[in-house]
Order: C-alpha cells, then sequence, then structure tokens
C-alpha cells in the first residue's frame, strides 16, 4: 500500500510486530530518534498509547524547587497527533498487521497498521518520523491515511506541554504566525530560553490541496491545529508535519533574547517549511552513510543475525547520543532517550564509550574530553567544598559551571571519586592514541595535573604502616561504600599522579612556561614522594586481589562454582537476610576485573584469570557496565565461548526480551562496551606505543569481521576472518607498524597476514 522506501535487511530493522501498551517504554527508549542535539523518545502520536513523551535537548539542565539536583527538563512535544475516522480516536488497539520499524541505517521510525472502526471500515495508516541528523534542529514526520470508504477525517495535532513530568518551563509566548505554530519558553530556574514551531501540511493523493477546513485551538499549553477532511474511498491523506527546537544554550544563541530567538527560529522555518517529508528524510539519510556507516561501520558474518543487529544499534545509538559539536556538553548514562539518571553525565563516558570516538571519531572524542576541561573550575570549587586540593570532578556532572550533581541523599557524589582518575586516564589515552598535541598542551596537561592535586590531598597516611591510604570511598562496586582502599581507586589514583610527575618532568624541560603556569614546583617533589608510598594492594596467597580492605573477609555465598548471577534461587532475597550486600562477597559489577582490563600489562596472566573467575562468579552484573568488561577479559584468556556468551547477555542489555529494561532510557556505556568488546576483545585490537597489536579471536559462530578505525591520522579497514587478517591503508601516507602474535609488519596500503 505504501511505498516502501525504508525496506533494509535484518541486520538494521528494529521491529516490533505486536502492540503492548505495557511494553510501550522500551520500544520508545529503544527506538528514540535524535541527533546529539536533541533526543526525541518514538512514543506514539495518538495520546490514547503513548506513555512518555520525551524531546530533550542537551545541556539544558534546570532544577526544580526543593531538588537537590537538575535534570533535562522535558520540551514541548510536536509528535502528537489525534485522528479521529467518523468521530471514533485512532489508536493501535483495535488494529491489524501492526507494525512499528525502526531503520538504524537511516533514522527512519515508521510504524504501519490497518483501523477498523466499529462499523467496519478499514483504514491504512502509515507515521514516518526523523530527527535530521543533518541539520540538528529539525523534525519532520508525515501520516499517511488510506480508507476502503469514504471517510469523515479530523485530525488534531500541534505543540503539546508536557503532561508526565514536572513542569519546567514558564511560557513566554505562543502563537501561530503564517500557519506556524510556536512556543517560546524559560525553563524556570536556569532561565534557558526553548523555542519551538511547528508548521503542519495537508496533501490528498500527494498533491497539495484545500480540500479542509482548519481552526486553531489555542488552550494553556497547547496549541493545535484542527483539521476537517471529507476523504473518499482510496484517496490517500498526507500531514506532513516539519518542526524546529532552539534554545539559548546553542553555541551561537547564547546571548541572544526572547524576540531574536523567535526570528532565528522563524527564519529557520522558513527556509525548511517547504520541503517535502522525503526530502528531509533524504538529506538525513545520505548524512547518516556518509558521516557514520561509511566510516563506522563494523559488518559480522555471524550464524547469528541479532549480532550484526546489536553493533548496529549500538553504533546507531552512539552517534544519537553524543552532543559533539558542543564541547560544553557531554554523554548522559541513558543518552537523551529517556529520564533516567536525569541527563547527568558519568564516567561512562571517559572509560567505556570514549574508545569508540578515539578511534573512529578522534575530535569527537576531544571534544567529550574539552567538556571536563570546561568544567575545570567547577571541579576545582567541588574541591574545595569538600576540603580538598586541586579538581575534584563531580559523580554525576550535568552543566559545567556544576559541581555535584548527585541528588544529596546518595553518598556517591561525597565518595565515588574514581570519576577523578578516570578522567586523567582517558586524557591520556587519548593523547597516547591521537598525539594530539594541541590538546595535550591545551587542556590535557592541565587536566591531569589538577587531578593529580586532588589526589595528593585525598591520600590518607597510615603510620604504622608507612604508606599512603584512600578511605571512605565508594568503588566502581557501587555495593560496598565507606571503604578504605578500593583497590581499583588507589590503583588509578596512582596511575594520575605516576602521568602527572611523568607530564610534570616532561614540560619542566621542554616548556617551563607551561611548568611555572601550573606552578609544579609546589607540587613535584610531593607527587614524587607519596605516590611511591600509595598502597596498592596485591594479590593474597590464592592469587586474589582483594577489592578493598574489608572484602575477602565477607561472608562467601558462591556454591559449587555457580556464578552469583545465574543462581536459580532468589539470590537477592538471600544476601537481604544476610543482612545486605555490604556483608557479603558479592559485586554490583566488574570491579577488580576493570582494573585488569585497564592495566593488563601490570598483572601476568595466571592473576588475571584467578581474579577473572573469583569476581565473575561473586558478580551480579547488576549494571549493565559489567558485561562488556568481563567478556573482554574471558577473550583476552582465550575463553571464547566464555567471552561470547557474556557478549550475548551483553547485547541484550537494551535488545533482550525484559521489557522493563530500558523504561527510563537506554543504556550507553554499555553501547560503548559492545563496541570495546568487537574491537579490543574479538578483534584484539590493541595500541603499543607506535604499534598497533591485532590478535583476533573469532567466536565460534562468526565467520568474519570487517570495520574501519582511524588511528594515528590515518584510515585503516581492517578484515578478519578465520584465517587471515587483511589491512588496508586507506589513506597510504605514512608507513605503519602493526604487531600479530609479537611478529612486527610494516606497510603502508595493504597487508595481509595469514593466522
Ligand atoms: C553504575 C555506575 C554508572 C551509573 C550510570 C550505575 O548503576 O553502577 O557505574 O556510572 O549507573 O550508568
Amino acid at each position: 500500500m505504501f511505498n516502501n522506501f525504508d525496506r533494509e535487511d535484518n541486520g538494521w530493522m528494529l521491529k516490533e510486530d505486536t502492540f503492548s501498551l505495557d511494553n510501550i517504554k522500551k520500544s520508545e527508549s529503544i527506538m528514540s530518534l535524535g541527533n546529539g542535539y536533541m533526543g526525541l523518545r518514538s512514543a506514539n502520536e495518538d495520546s490514547f498509547s503513548d506513555k512518555s513523551r520525551f524531546n530533550l535537548v542537551s545541556g539544558t539542565y534546570d532544577f526544580l524547587d526543593g531538588d537537590t539536583s537538575n535534570e533535562l527538563p522535558n520540551n514541548y512535544d510536536v509528535t502528537n497527533c489525534d485522528i479521529y475516522i467518523d468521530g471514533e480516536l485512532v489508536s493501535p488497539i483495535n488494529v491489524k498487521d501492526y507494525c512499528k520499524t525502526l531503520n538504524l541505517k537511516t533514522g527512519l521510525l515508521r510504524r504501519t497498521y490497518t483501523f477498523l472502526t466499529k462499523n467496519d471500515k478499514h483504514i491504512e495508516l502509515e507515521y514516518l518520523r526523523v530527527v535530521s541528523l543533518k541539520d540538528l534542529h529539525l523534525i519532520a514526520s508525515k501520516i499517511n491515511i488510506v480508507s476502503s470508504s469514504d471517510i469523515n477525517v479530523l485530525i488534531e495535532s500541534g505543540i503539546v506541554g508536557d503532561i508526565y513530568h514536572s513542569d519546567h518551563f514558564k511560557v513566554l509566548e505562543k502563537g501561530c504566525i503564517n500557519d506556524v505554530l510556536f512556543f517560546i519558553n524559560e525553563t524556570k530556574q536556569s532561565r534557558i530560553l526553548f523555542s519551538t514551531m511547528s508548521i503542519s501540511k495537508v496533501e490528498i493523493d500527494d498533491k497539495t490541496s484545500n480540500n479542509f477546513t482548519k481552526k486553531t485551538k489555542n488552550e494553556n499549553n497547547k496549541i493545535i491545529d484542527c483539521f476537517k477532511i471529507e476523504l473518499n474511498k482510496n484517496q490517500k491523506l498526507s500531514l506532513t508535519k516539519i518542526s524546529n527546537v532552539f534554545t539559548n544554550r546553542d553555541k551561537e544563541l547564547s546571548n541572544i533574547n526572547k524576540d531574536s530567538l523567535k526570528e532565528k527560529a522563524f527564519n529557520h522555518m522558513n527556509t525548511v517549511k517547504h520541503l517535502s517529508f522525503e526530502e528531509i528524510y533524504n538529506e538525513s539519510k545520505d548524512e547518516w552513510n556518509n558521516r557514520i556507516w561509511k566510516v563506522k561501520d563494523i559488518i559480522i558474518d555471524s550464524d547469528d543475525d541479532f549480532d550484526q543487529l546489536a553493533i548496529h544499534f549500538a553504533i546507531y545509538h552512539l552517534t544519537i547520543m553524543t552532543p559533539s559539536f558542543d564541547n560544553r556538553m557531554n554523554i548522559g548514562a541513558k543518552g537523551l532517550t529517556g529520564p533516567g539518571y536525569r541527563g547527568h553525565i558519568f564516567w561512562d563516558t571517559e572509560i567505556f564509550i570514549l574508545p569508540y570516538f578515539i578511534y573512529t571519531s578522534p575530535n569527537e572524542a576531544r571534544s567529550l574530553l574539552e567538556y571536563r576541561y570546561n568544567s575545570l573550575d567547577a571541579a576545582k570549587k567541588n574541591a574545595k567544598l569538600n576540603g580538598y586540593d586541586g579538581a575534584m570532578f563531580p559523580w554525576e556532572s550535568a552543566w559545567i559551571t556544576d559541581t555535584e550533581n548527585t541528588p544529596k541523599n546518595y553518598r556517591n557524589g561525597r565518595e565515588e571519586n574514581h570519576i577523578t582518575a578516570d578522567v586523567a586516564y582517558a586524557v591520556n589515552m587519548y593523547y597516547l592514541i591521537t598525539k594530539d598535541e594541541d590538546f595535550i598542551e591545551k587542556y590535557g596537561y592541565e587536566l591531569i595535573f589538577e587531578c593529580a592535586k586532588f589526589w595528593l590531598s585525598r591520600l590518607t597516611y597510615n603510620k604504622e604502616k608507612d604508606r599512603y591510604e584512600i578511605h571512605t570511598v565508594i568503588g566502581p562496586d557501587e555495593y560496598k561504600w565507606d571503604i578504605n582502599n578500593n583497590a581499583y581507586t588507589n590503583y588509578l589514583a596512582h596511575y594520575n599522579i605516576e602521568l602527572a610527575i611523568k607530564y610534570a618532568l616532561l614540560i619542566k624541560k621542554e616548556n617551563v612556561e607551561l611548568y611555572n603556569k601550573y606552578c609544579l614546583d609546589e607540587y613535584l617533589n610531593d607527587f614524587i614522594d607519596r605516590v611511591q608510598k600509595i598502597y596498592l594492594p596485591i594479590e593474597n596467597s590464592d592469587g586474589i586481589i582483594p577489592e578493598d580492605d574489608t572484602y575477602l573477609s565477607l561472608l562467601d555465598i558462591v556454591e559449587n562454582d555457580v556464578s552469583l548471577s545465574k543462581r536459580k534461587d532468589n539470590v537477592l532475597s538471600i544476601i537481604d537476610k544476610l543482612g545486605g550486600f555490604t556483608k557479603v562477597m558479592v559485586s554490583k559489577q566488574a570491579d577488580i576485573v576493570l582494573l585488569l582490563y585497564l592495566f593488563p600489562d601490570l598483572f601476568s596472566e595466571e592473576i588475571i584469570e584467578k581474579n577473572y573467575y573469583f569476581y565473575e562468579r561473586r558478580c551480579l552484573h547488576s549494571s549493565s557496565l559489567s558485561l562488556s568488561t568481563y567478556s573482554i577479559i574471558a577473550i583476552m584468556l582465550n575463553k571464547l565461548e566464555e567471552g561470547y556468551e557474556l557478549f550475548s547477555r551483553a547485547i541484550r542489555t537494551d535488545l533482550g526480551s525484559n521489557m522493563k529494561s530500558s523504561d527510563e532510557g537506554i543504556h550507553a556505556a554499555s553501547l560503548g562496551g559492545i563496541w570495546q568488546i568487537i574491537i579490543f576483545g574479538f578483534l584484539g585490537i590493541k595500541y603499543k606505543p607506535d604499534i598497533l597489536m591485532i590478535n583476533p579471536h573469532l567466536p565460534k559462530k562468526w565467520n568474519s569481521v570487517k570495520t574501519k578505525i582511524l588511528w594515528k591520522k590515518q584510515l585503516f579497514e581492517i578484515e578478519v576472518n578465520k584465517n587471515e587478517i587483511t589491512i588496508y591503508n586507506l589513506d597510504c601516507i605514512n608507513n605503519v607498524t602493526i604487531q600479530h602474535k609479537e611478529k612486527n609488519y610494516i606497510f603502508k596500503d595493504e597487508i595481509t597476514i595469514k593466522i
């Protein structure tokens, strides 16, 4: 019936073929649209079946009265549309052939079904929607209606204020000018101006039509166009809606007043309102193809098609979650796909997501790190507020001038300090791989030094043992709090100070001006003295590195070597009866194992293996950040079946059968982790100074993998199958050295290595 311009094979299509009100939130999240500037959940158009419409605009945080933490406000909605056929509301309840798809390749959301009226009229409906990847402010949708009988159609469609979530907005102006509906709003506390505009156009049989009546209803927080159309049998009615969103958070509009914002948005509207849905969609689709898939796609030939779909899903979401065009913004733990974690930014970016950008679009990685640099003053203030020196990065960040944004009733803001070392680690990783001298000089050194100064002040001297310890922290395993010497935190703090020493000595020689600028004379001796005495927990006689001072003395409930995450009985209630997480040897997520992953060269294979087993058995993987780390370590240890099994669980975090997993939004870090499993796990890519190591371990079900990575300013296409590795240097500028199984190969354009 409708033309199928979004047909793709299975590796690209998310599909839902039955409608369920109970499960709708998951589909709204995982099929979200967006472009980094904004995210738009794929809520249904009709008011009956949508559950949580969200249009979140990156960086626009606001506080509600009485809240201890800010959040991204839910912008006024432009996707709503109620259709009445002969007076009856169309909803997906009484329908045939329901199908909702998201084409991950093109970003097209499509829903089709046949609605059966009480009088048994059959109405075919097709809903199309896109958020442009090309024009970050632009949303377009189209609804096509074809009936098997003559019908009266009433369409109510416009701009509607938030009805689900606390309303953050004060309406400053609203109205309709030349068919364009608009709201100019302001957030109540942060006073960010939002302009939201929309125009609806009617066509009959693909031609502009005047054969309808239109009235505009202007109510409290709504402006709605009401179209009445008499549609003849087999005619096609189309409603195209073109909308735009601007705010004065936009970098180039930051000093703009209300009237200028309105003028800016109207000017933009005038340039886009004549476009067809198809034109907007095609432009966006080309952007997806040229900017994303041509450069970043991973093509997996696997016996299980789901593997391919999952990596497309990950790359799709990594794209729409990332505001890398603005270095005052970063990635929320749920991207822009829902209210979860209030749109806040965690270590998820640095440790789980950043590698994807470093290896596929380093400029975006740089922008994400510049966000931390732009937050440095606030991090210094945060350190002072907590009685420390240097920069203490907030556990939950939001706007760059904010200090801690973790809600006050959680300890993490005070205790989950490893974030500060994670930032320093990421800065260094970015620099090592990209050799971006401009970045390290302008931002990187300072970040590393300020973070190291924090650690200096965070250490506690243990006189008896003549060593420095770190007390009262929460490590990555958030099931333990107020603990001392979380190994992950101690090692990362130590590394951070070591980096500071290395770079301080370097610039002392090569750039004294910079050295003096950061007052390093004042700190260098302390860095050197204390770093040697920081307590770095090592393995006990069983080869196990203690997660913290008390972990190994807690109750052990592992039985018959079965992982707690796979126990058939209700392990949570058992733990509860034993006094809760702090009493039992149980971890929420990778902690020691993440340490092993970040510093594989510090530990022998035997220690890595022992700790992998010990902690995997005791890990519930109840954070979505956990599985990827375990999977990569399993693959590193050549336990391919186990690595693949963990990968299979990781890719089901959002896409699996748990219909409640993603109600509040997708799991951003887990998607970065999935990319890392493929690249650093199965392809075995690893960076050593100046050498790219590649030691693939493809799982049994995979025949081949093909992808591209950027390394030292050259783009490489890598193809791996069970027998050989082929690498093409697509830029072909310089010779490169790669290493496979301890053997080095130097090439310029292309190389094939037998496995
Ligand atoms: C995890 C944290 C993570 C946060 C946001 C929590 O459940 O334990 O490690 O940063 O979610 O994703």
